[in-house]
Parts: C-alpha cells; structure tokens; sequence
C-alpha cells in the first residue's frame, strides 16, 4: 500500500489502483488460505473417518498405484503402509487387480465380489467392493473396499451343518432301537434252532447290532454338536480345570511328558467349568494324537531316536485378557485348509469326526472368548492351540502378577488368596 496525498494528478491516480490492486491481491489470498484451510480439514475430516471404519479402505489414481491406505487395510493385508503405498495394485494384490479389468471392461463403477487372499500364509475370505470416480480433471481413479468375512462365512457354514446334524441325527435315531433289538431277539430265538452254517447266522446278527451301536455312538456325536448345551457360568479355577483335564490325558498316555506352567494362586474365571474342561480335552487329544503321528513318522523313516512326546500348557494374562495355549511337539497343523480346522467334520484323522475342534470353538464363543490355531514357537514342530478368554469382569482381590516361566505341575501350589477373571 502506498500513502495517498490529497492531489489530483496521475501519481495520485496510480496510487489509488494500486492500492485498489493490493486489496484484491489481499483479499484472494485470504479466500485462498480458509479454502486450504477448509480442504485440509475435510482431509483430516476424511482420515479420521478412515482410521475409524473397520473395513479396509485403498484408494487408488489412473495409473492403479495406490496412493491411499487406512490403518485396517494395513491389518486386515498384514502388509505395511510401506509396502502398499506408491505400489501397482498388479503388484501386490493381483485378485483384485482382476476385478478392477472387469469394471474397466464392463464400464461399471461399482464391482462386488468375495475373494480368497492368501494372508500371512492363510486363506481368508474377503468382501470386495471396486468403486469407480472421475478426477475433475478427467482421471480415473478407484476405491477398494475390503471386509473380512471369513468368520462370518465360518459362522454360517456352521450353523448350516449344526441344522443338517440335528435333523440327521433326528431321523436316524428312531429306527436303530428297533433294529438292535429285533437282531438280539432274532439271535436269541433261532441261534439253537438253525442246524446249518450257524456261525453265519450268528456273525450277520452280531454285525447288525455292532454297527447299529456304532451308527448310535456317531449319531449322538452329530446331536452333541447340534445341541451344545447353553453354559451356565460360575467362578472356576482354571488351574483347576487345566489340571484335572491334563491329570486324566497323562493317564491315558504315560508317554507323553506333560509339562504345566500356571499361576501359584487359584485363577478364578467365569465359565462352564464342564464346558471349558471338555475343550481343554479336546485340545489335549489332538496334541496327543499329533505325537502319535509323528512317532508313527519317526519309525516309518528309520526310528524314533531319543524323541519324547511334549505338552506345554501355559496360563498367561494381561489386563484385558487370558490365554490357556496348549503346545505340542507332534506332527503340526496341516499347511493347507488351515482356516477351515475348526469347521465341523473338518479332520485328517482316519477315525476322527473333525468335530473336536468345531465344539471347542463353539463353547469360547459362547463364553465370548476365542479359539487361535499356530504352529509352535521356532524349533518345534508341533502346534500352539490356545483359548482366550475376556477379561472385563474385574472384581476387588485381582492379581495382575504374571505366571511364573516353567512351572512344573509338582511344583505348582495354590494359595488361598484367589486372582479373579
Ligand atoms: N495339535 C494338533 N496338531 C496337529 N494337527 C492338529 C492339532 N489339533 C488339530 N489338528 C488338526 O485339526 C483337525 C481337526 O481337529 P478336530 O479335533 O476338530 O477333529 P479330529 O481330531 O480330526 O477328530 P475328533 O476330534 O472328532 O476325534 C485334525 O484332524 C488335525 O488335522
Ligand atoms: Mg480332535
């Protein structure tokens, strides 16, 4: 701005546009700085949103590199920004690469479809959403927006196959009293009487009735599942439970070195201590089998050397929850269908119905807890199965105090003071 003299000549005029300019310039640029202003604060606006929303959010320009990533996209892809950012999404998500060449060639701006990716060496299963949009400068740019929904697809498969049980074990229980007791009875009444080839007689009779009770023993494994009952909660040790669980595997293999690594004082949990004791065993069967196997694999491929079959079951707790793993140094999880372990006749056992795991998964979610399959710390070959339990019923009395590492079952005592879940 230049100062103004009281004249009236052509300096004083180019004073005065001057100044006139100087206000627009000022004025523009004031204009400018609340429309950055306000952009930035949509953008932080639009972050926010992003890092709040559970599904996975990657934004991508014309040239398909990705030039946005929310913190879930991170999580749920176990990739880093690092790794996403400025990268081609050819590059690192192919699968969805090819939903993005099928709304290029259908000219659509909204694909949808569910995908498997491979995630950590896992499969999970994804609901993709490929959104479309014009730049104003005319570019085209895409949204992808990805939910995982392998739980939820595990859910209904379950829920699916716990209706199939219910009605199969409904229609086949009927008719298999009257079938074992007309074979005793035929057994009973004409076993004397038949003079030729008896044995026969008496071998069909006894196969009609032992697979009739064998027909039975499955048919009430299939109700089991379909009915687990509802769990009545009430406070329980875990050690406890871990404890009369390992005590009753440790009978059934002598071999097997079970090693215990609780807490001194009582742990106490909200749960169905029968429920919870039945998971624990199926957990404990599973890692038996396991070394069963691999003992089995030792001696195929020349003899089994010094190997002793090992189960670890440690307790560990932070403040929000508390861990039962169960770790074995068997054969390992299977590499393949891993996700799909705990989904009801899912087995690799000959004589296995594969609905151990499925039941376990169902009691911890019914005690709003979870069911987690890994292979074993390094130099292992087994597998780390573990239940978690919530831990947001605090109460006075609690100990926050961490197991001790490496505590025998001899050497774990119970006081009276009581830590509670
Ligand atoms: N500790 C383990 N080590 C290796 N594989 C395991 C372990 N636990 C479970 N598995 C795998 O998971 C599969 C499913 O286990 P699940 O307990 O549901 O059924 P199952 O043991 O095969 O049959 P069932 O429990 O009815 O006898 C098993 O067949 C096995 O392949
Ligand atoms: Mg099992």
């Amino acid at each position: 701005r230049v100062l103004l003299e009281d004249r009236d000549d052509e300096v004083s005029n180019l004073s005065h546009t001057f100044n006139r300019m100087t206000e627009q310039i000022q004025n523009q640029r004031d204009d400018l700085m609340e429309a950055n202003e306000q952009l930035d604060q949509r953008r932080m606006f639009t972050e926010a949103v992003l890092a709040g929303v559970s599904a996975g959010v990657l934004g991508l320009d014309g040239d398909r590199r990705i030039n946005i990533v929310n913190r879930s996209a991170e999580d749920l892809l176990a990739l880093p920004r690092t790794d996403l950012i400025d990268k081609l999404i050819d590059d690192v998500l192919p699968e969805i690469a090819q939903l993005l060449e099928q709304a290029t060639l259908s000219q659509r701006d909204f694909v949808q479809e569910q995908l498997d990716l491979t995630i950590d060496g896992q499969i999970r299963h994804f609901n993709v959403q490929v959104t479309g949009h014009h730049g104003q400068g005319g570019e085209h740019g895409y949204v992808i927006t990805l939910d995982d929904i392998s739980k939820l697809v595990s859910a209904q498969r379950t829920a699916a196959w716990a209706d199939v049980a219910r009605r199969i074990a409904h229609e086949i229980k009927n008719p298999l009293t009257p079938i074992q007791l007309s074979a005793e009875r035929l057994r009973r009444k004409y076993s004397q009487e038949i003079k030729s080839d008896r044995h026969i007689f008496e071998q069909c009779t006894d196969t009609i009735v032992r697979q009739v009770k064998d027909i039975g023993r499955m048919v009430d494994e299939f109700s089991s599942f379909a009915r687990m009952p509802t769990p009545i909660m009430r406070d329980e040790d875990i050690c406890d439970l871990i404890k009369r669980s390992v005590f009753a595997q440790r009978v059934a293999n002598p071999d097997i070195d079970y090693q215990l690594s609780l807490t001194d004082e009582a742990m106490i949990v909200q749960c169905d201590g029968h429920l919870i004791g039945q998971a624990l065993t199926n957990l404990l069967k599973n890692a038996g089998q396991a070394i069963a196997i691999k003992e089995d694999k030792l001696g195929q491929d020349g003899g089994r050397g010094d190997f002793t079959g090992k189960i670890d079951v440690a307790l560990n707790f932070d403040d929000r929850l508390l861990n039962v793993s169960v770790v074995d140094n068997g054969c390992g999880l299977p590499k393949e269908h891993r996700n799909k372990l705990t989904e009801p006749y899912m087995t690799t056992h000959a004589k296995g119905t594969g609905l151990g795991l499925a039941i376990v998964q169902k009691i911890m979610e019914d005690h709003g807890g979870e069911l987690t399959l890994e292979d074993a710390p390094e130099g292992s070959s087994g597998a780390c199965v573990s239940l978690h339990f919530p831990r947001d019923q605090k109460r006075k009395g609690e100990s926050n105090r961490p197991p001790r590492e490496d505590v025998s079952e001899t050497s774990t005592s119970i006081s009276e003071s009581k830590a509670v879940v």
